[in-house]
């Protein structure tokens, strides 16, 4: 056998991987996957190549948000982040994100690390405490975050600003500045109450974390911005929060309790110290002060901060290892612009999977686009579609559908024994190293252009060999053996290069050449004289239609409030509660756009349930001389449809139709709700009524 052979892989080295924690509070969607399937091929790579590599991650599950979300949901906290957990599992799974280990941030294992970590720290004197003023909700009985708070602009005087910055004028404050404020959970005027707080002293590592920068951990965008935030000055920072909290009491402060980022970090040592108990793993090999181990975090661009300047900081000075590398990736957008869920591209997990999409395609798309650096990356919907179409089903798995059939009908189904030319699948061996030094680098987009280029190779050697003449040729039988052998030695090396990206399509090319699980090294060797096993189709065309329903399914999710969210962002745990709490401060409008909207007394001539949705009833409504409309309204938690009928309400009469997956909504009922985060017994929606007299069709303006 003829084969090129590449150099001896020399020590497995020892990599303990992470990426972050989602928050238990919302569901994972495609934002979020970006970096779960960066960090899984990265992983997958690592343990083809042979090394001992864990790859454990958590649910985020403490703070305010999962507090005041749970007793909204009237259920408790703990409740609540099981259920996410089961939900976000699945979702992983689903994506073929393979952890070694999920764990949750709400466990003994945390409580124990973090609250020792922070005594080591008090021993070291970087632990002070302060009394400070803060607004208290004096309904709710809670001091509030500043997301929590909206009021008056000081500077601008724009009203319903959040508590620490305007998003009119750009001016930043304190929420004790803000004229007028209220607490968006219980809507009250919050009062100013004094409350001593523990800080980490983190002006007093800088110069461990000048020099921690300087070794290479950090890509070079990140070591800038860490230069930038030096040359700011580094503010201690505040690790504790009052009674009631969700999370864990600090130990010697009792009503305090760790704030949701101190025990965040902590929860990649305690997801790693329960499976290394499960598996008798030493512990303190991966995280001891002098550990000879890689400990590798994979994050967004937003949490830089917390993962550079503080977690190193705190492992650093409570006897621990620091990181080896924190890698930043950008956030999604999608068709070029920000996730939006009015235009339905806030895309949970679970409905790409319900459209019945293939998790595989996204992995490629965003193998396709990730190139190792802080850059956004696009998921453009009808790019994706050309190219996986082109790439996974044009090139890739043609390669076997036009060859295979032959090795069973004119062979038997066993390959050639020998090759007489074998220079195109050397030339595939030879291309191992460097895709292995992309995957390395995380240059996926460069390691899936070489393999692509291979592929492109293989389909032109079978267009010049032309299989389909050779089997009409009975001169021709050795070389048309030997042609499809090629071309299936050739895709199973494409396979192999494309595993930590399509782990489930390799293992079933595994299944088809009836071949052990493939590893880096299998690239030095060929298969010949084996048999396989038939071809069945490996992969099918993405239908742009399970696209529009994805779309639309997404666009559902927002009843009864558009709303923008961002990707993910470090203030997430205060304000992504619900779909609602996302909504930013709505942005001022000319008379001109509001004459755009045609408001109408509409009567509700019919109400009905609709089957299959938890918060929509189907409304027909009557509009006088402008005829009926038929729309979705998600109020459906609100109202029984039997008492909407023959009611007067108003409507957005020329709202674009919208296909639902349960017919077209041709417009929008108004309804008012709570404030954000607000708990109360009533329900939160109400349909906005004319007074009596007000007739079907005319217009409100
Ligand atoms: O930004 C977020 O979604 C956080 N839940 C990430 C935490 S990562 C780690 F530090 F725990
Ligand atoms: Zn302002």
């Amino acid at each position: 056998m003829a084969a090129f052979r590449a150099p001896a892989v020399v020590m497995s080295r020892q990599i303990l991987v992470t990426s972050a924690l989602p928050y238990a509070n919302g569901s994972i969607h495609l934002g979020h996957l970006v970096e779960y399937i960066q960090t899984d091929i990265w992983v997958r790579f690592q343990k083809l190549s042979g090394n001992d590599c864990h790859y454990v991650c958590a649910d985020d599950t403490h703070g305010t948000a999962i507090m005041l979300r749970a007793e909204k949901e009237g259920i408790t906290p703990e409740a609540l982040i099981d259920g996410v957990w089961r939900e976000h599992t699945a979702d992983f799974a689903d994506f073929h994100v393979g952890f070694d280990h999920y764990y949750s941030t709400h466990s003994d294992e945390n409580r124990v690390l973090a609250s020792k970590i922070y005594l080591s720290l008090k021993d070291a004197g970087l632990i002070e405490t302060r009394t400070i003023a803060q607004l208290f909700d004096p309904v709710k009985n809670l001091f509030l975050a500043d997301r929590f708070i909206k009021g008056v602009c000081p500077k601008c005087h724009t009203a319903d600003q959040y508590g620490d910055n305007c998003e009119a004028c750009g001016a930043t404050y304190a929420p004790t500045d803000l004229i007028n404020p209220v607490s968006t959970i219980s809507g009250a005027a919050p009062v100013v109450k004094d409350s001593e707080h523990h800080f980490f002293k983190l002006g007093d590592c800088e110069a461990f974390l000048a020099e921690w920068t300087k070794s290479g951990t950090l890509q070079p965008e990140a070591a800038n911005k860490m230069q930038e935030w030096f040359a700011s000055g580094l503010s201690n920072w505040d690790i504790s929060r009052d009674a009631p909290y969700f999370g864990f009491e600090i130990p010697d402060a009792p009503g305090k309790y760790f704030y949701v980022w101190l025990d965040a970090p902590v929860g990649y040592m305690a997801s790693f110290a329960r499976y290394a108990a499960d598996r008798n793993l030493d512990f303190d090999a991966w995280w001891g002060a002098d550990s000879k181990t890689e400990l590798v975090h994979f994050i967004g661009k937003d949490i830089l901060y917390f993962h550079a300047l503080f977690w190193p900081a705190m492992l650093k000075f409570s006897g621990y290892r620091t990181p080896t590398a924190v890698y930043a990736h950008g956030f999604l957008t999608v068709n070029g612009q920000k996730m939006s869920k009015s235009r339905g591209t806030f895309i949970t997990a679970r409905s790409y999977i319900d459209a019945g999409l293939n998790p595989e395609w996204l992995r490629y798309y965003f193998a396709a686009k990730l190139n190792g650096s802080m850059e956004d990356i696009d998921l453009n919907l009808d790019d994706f579609t050309a190219r996986v179409n082109s790439d996974l089903v044009g090139k890739l798995v043609n390669i076997a559908s036009r060859t295979a059939g032959f090795i069973h009908k004119h062979f038997e189904g066993r390959l050639a024994q020998d090759l007489a030319n074998v220079e195109l699948v050397q030339a595939f061996q030879r291309g191992a190293p460097a895709i292995a030094e992309h995957y390395e680098a995380r240059d996926y987009a460069r390691a899936l252009r070489e393999i692509m280029a291979l592929a492109d190779r293989a389909n032109e050697y079978i267009a010049e060999e032309k299989p389909w003449e050779l089997s009409k040729q009975p001169e021709s039988m050795d070389r048309l053996h030997e042609v499809c052998t090629i071309a299936l030695n050739c895709f199973r090396l494409l396979t192999l290069y494309l595993k930590p990206v399509l782990p489930k399509l390799a293992a079933e090319v595994e299944t088809f050449l009836g071949i052990a699980p493939l590893i880096w090294r299998d690239a030095d060797s060929l298969i010949l004289r084996q048999p396989i096993n038939e071809y069945s189709h490996l992969m099918t065309r993405i239908d742009p239609k399970a696209i529009d329903a994805m779309i639309d399914a997404n666009k559902q999710h927002l009843e009864p409030t558009p709303a923008a969210a961002p990707a993910r962002h470090a203030e997430a745990q205060a304000h992504a509660t619900s779909p609602a709490a996302a909504v930013p401060a709505a942005e001022t409008i000319s008379i001109d756009d509001f004459a755009k909207i045609d408001l109408r007394i509409a009567r509700i001539a019919e109400a009905s349930h609709v089957e299959g949705a938890d918060k929509l009833l189907r409304l027909t409504l009557d509009l006088g001389e402008l005829g009926t409309r038929q729309v979705f309204a998600g109020i459906k938690s609100a109202y029984a449809p039997e008492t909407l009928v023959g009611r007067y309400t108003v409507m957005v009469a020329n709202l674009a139709p919208r296909k639902m997956k349960f017919g077209m909504s041709e417009g929008m009922v108004l309804a008012a709700s709570h404030p954000v985060g607000h708990k109360g017994d009533a329900p939160g929606l109400f349909i906005l009524s004319p007074d009596s007299g007000a007739q079907p069709g005319m217009k409100v303006k």
